[in-house]
């Protein structure tokens, strides 16, 4: 599976997101994630379920039924399945049929509602993404701007796009000072829980920064940035706006040209989709609704934008990648580097998958 030698390119043993906390509620949902169609609902004392989303019955999707009490009852003949997966009704019969439906565990960490579908002896919720580090729920950084969207193209394609920002000025050509991502300086670095490359370059003040940092924080000439990408998994990048080390004029940086994260969230809806979960956290302008407001427009087309492109590549991948050799060039060091971490990861779970069992 293109860009790697297993078969499939998800990594299962990974805690994905399934949902922003907000979008599971007393009405289920069905979302197919990693190629599992999933019912999600929240029992009656608002913790969520996650069930497997198919009636073992006839096949109808329980995401269409309703709910009674804690329990999901199918919309189809009434089978009835309590929130651990056991069948609890079969109303033809008047009992339950013994039969237990599988549920996966889900946890709810703030906004975000996370999903492990890997192998249940090595699920550990300590694995899911570190919130300290990507500051949420950290006093003096607000979260903001949560966005959703739709990619008909595999994981990998947006991993490889969020490593390799050359492409911001081509297709995002809105953002003014995208340039200084063109050819950065970049160093690398292995952290604890992530792997990081820093590009660091110089910026002008442009149209986007006061929209940003507001008018009354401009400077004269170049100010020098590190900008930061951070890889936490093959289901969460972090970027982010230039954090400034140097600006012209002031001895320090002003804390008003504060931080700002941009988090995605990748959840491989099939090996050939994704659900692509946008939101960022800041540390300056934290009452400003308006730049909330202008962050979730921003980023809901900038990744429209990125959306265009991959699907674009998508499209056409099987022919390409069977006909020609990827050109693969300097400024895709990280995003190589990163397949390889990944390429890691699958064939850990392919040699696993093919142990007898115990
Ligand atoms: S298909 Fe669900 S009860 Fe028959
Ligand atoms: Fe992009």
């Amino acid at each position: 599976m293109y860009p790697f030698t297993t078969t499939t390119g998800i990594v299962r043993n990974r805690w994905y997101i399934a949902a922003f906390a907000d979008e599971i509620t007393r009405q289920p949902m069905e979302r197919t994630l990693l190629g599992t169609p999933v019912a999600l609902y929240r029992r009656e004392d608002g913790a969520p379920v996650a069930m497997y989303g198919i009636c073992p019955h006839r096949y109808f999707p329980l995401a269409q039924g309703t709910l009674r009490g804690d329990a999901l009852v199918c919309g189809y003949h009434g089978f009835t399945f309590g929130p651990d997966g056991k069948c609890v009704a079969v109303p033809s019969q008047g009992t339950g049929a013994g039969f237990c439906q599988p549920t996966y565990p889900i946890e709810e960490r703030g906004p975000l509602c996370w999903i492990w579908l890997g192998d249940a002896d090595k699920c550990d919720p300590g694995l899911i993404p570190p919130y300290d580090d990507i500051e949420m729920g950290t006093p003096g950084w607000r979260y903001s701007s949560p966005n959703y969207a739709h990619l008909k193209g595999r994981a990998q394609l947006l991993v490889d796009n969020l490593m390799d920002l050359t492409h911001l000025p081509y297709v995002h050509h809105h953002i003014s000072g995208g340039e200084a991502m063109a050819d950065p300086k970049m160093r690398e670095e292995q952290r604890e829980r992530s792997y990081r490359v820093v590009r660091m370059g110089k910026l002008p003040w442009t149209g986007f920064n006061v929209l940003v940092w507001g008018a009354e924080n401009g400077y004269e000439g170049l100010a020098d940035f590190d900008q930061l990408t951070d890889f936490y998994g093959p289901e969460l990048i972090r970027t982010g706006f230039p954090i400034m080390t140097a600006v012209p004029g002031h001895d320090t940086v002003p804390p008003e040209l504060g931080t700002m994260h941009i988090m995605h969230g990748i959840t491989p809806e099939t090996e050939h989709s994704t659900h692509y979960f946008g939101f960022s956290t800041r540390n300056f302008r934290l009452d400003s609704t308006e730049l909330d407001e202008f962050q979730y427009q921003s980023d809901c087309k900038i990744r429209q934008q990125d959306v265009v492109a991959i699907e674009a590549v998508e499209a056409r991948l099987e022919h390409s990648a069977s006909t020609q050799r990827e050109l693969l060039v300097r400024s895709d060091g990280p995003a190589v580097k990163v397949r390889r971490l990944i390429q890691k990861m699958l064939d850990a779970e392919a040699v696993e998958s093919k142990e007898p069992a115990a």
